[in-house]
């Protein structure tokens, strides 16, 4: 019986990895969209369908992202500046875009700009801090969606996501999981909406990775400058050691847990946009298989006991 399910299973296995070998046609005349390609995965997801022959049109943030990333590339990719949170440079990017690809239409947009501070326990924060976040990993995923979706309906084209892990579990405060969550509803969403007009909307959810989002030195003295702001009782609440905790928590921390081979995620990334049968998710990164994707089915009662274990406590905490 036992090697009877175990033949199933790896059939299963064996068969799906055959299918989702194949890869579209005519990557020449295909128009992927990418944004935040100045640095990390959207820079090097860039390169990458640079190489495989797709035609690239990279969102770059900084004038001096695009004039790198274009002396990187073969002269198919072009350029455009944007800022998401900002309707006049998305607008002006789908102008250029529109021109472009013609009656062709676009065959991918890939949502992947995002920033990752201020993160900070929630009672740290004002309002203030959680909008500029939620504008660039949020409203900014929408805006340029929306601003291209007929071109991509045009194409029978796909929609490719970045959330996080951070879009199923919530363990650190600030805006960033609330941004991802957001992005994850989106998406599933507008997967069903899309559906009937042959477009594929897919999401990519990585573990750890070492790029600027998880930059230490600026993570800490984002935390830092959030510190110095706070009233002085919420300060005693935590203790005046706390923050030199939390510095050698994050340390200890994030040499276990960050990767470097960003090809991980780019792989997926890549798969999502050429496969003929992509996965609506993907998930990269050990991390993300392992922990935190199964953390996120359990029961919030084990899964909070796991991720307080560790947790850096308040001077004034009763756990
Ligand atoms: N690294 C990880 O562990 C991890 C894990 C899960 C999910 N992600 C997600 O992966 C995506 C890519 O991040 P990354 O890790 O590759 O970090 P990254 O190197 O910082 O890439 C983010 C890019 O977005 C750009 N950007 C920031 N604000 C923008 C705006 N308003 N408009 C347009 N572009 C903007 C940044 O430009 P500048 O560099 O010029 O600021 C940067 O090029 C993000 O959505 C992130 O949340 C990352």
């Amino acid at each position: 019986m036992f090697l009877y399910i175990f033949g199933l299973v790896v059939f299963y296995y064996v068969y799906r990895w055959f299918r989702e070998l194949k890869r579209v046609p005519n990557k020449s005349e295909k128009y992927v969209y990418i944004t935040g390609c100045d640095t990390g995965f959207g820079n090097l997801l860039a390169k990458h369908l640079d190489t495989l022959g797709f035609c690239v049109i990279a969102g770059c943030y900084t004038e001096k992202g695009e004039d790198e990333l274009k002396k990187a590339c073969s002269s198919r990719l072009c350029t455009v500046q944007l800022d998401v949170t900002d309707n006049e440079s998305i607008k002006k990017a789908t102008d250029a875009i529109k021109a472009l690809v013609g009656d062709r239409g676009l065959w991918a947009v890939v949502n992947n700009a995002g920033v990752s501070i201020p993160s900070a326990p929630n009672d740290w924060l004002v309002i203030e801090d959680f909008k500029h976040m939620i504008n660039v990993n949020l409203l900014g995923v929408i805006a340029v969606t929306l601003s291209v979706l007929p071109l991509i309906k045009k194409a029978k084209g796909r929609v490719v996501n970045i959330a996080s892990v951070f879009g199923r579990v919530s363990p650190v405060g600030g805006p960033y999981c609330i941004s991802k969550y957001g992005v994850e509803a989106f998406n599933d969403s507008l997967r069903m909406n899309m559906a009937p007009f042959g477009v594929k909307v897919l999401c990519i959810e990585p573990g750890f990775f070492k790029t600027s989002v998880t930059d230490i030195n600026l993570i800490q003295s984002n935390i830092k400058k959030l510190w110095d702001r706070l009233p002085q009782d919420v300060r005693d609440d935590y203790g005046s050691d706390y923050m030199d905790r939390v510095k050698v928590m994050m340390k200890q921390m994030f040499v276990k847990m960050l990767d470097g081979d960003l090809m991980k995620v780019v792989s997926c990334m890549e798969h999502a946009i050429s496969a003929v049968h992509p996965r609506s998710r993907y998930s990269a990164g050990w991390d993300a298989k392992f922990f935190w994707l199964p953390l996120s089915y359990m029961p919030s009662c084990i899964a909070d006991v796991l991720l307080l274990k560790d947790v850096i406590k308040p001077k004034v905490s009763i756990l």
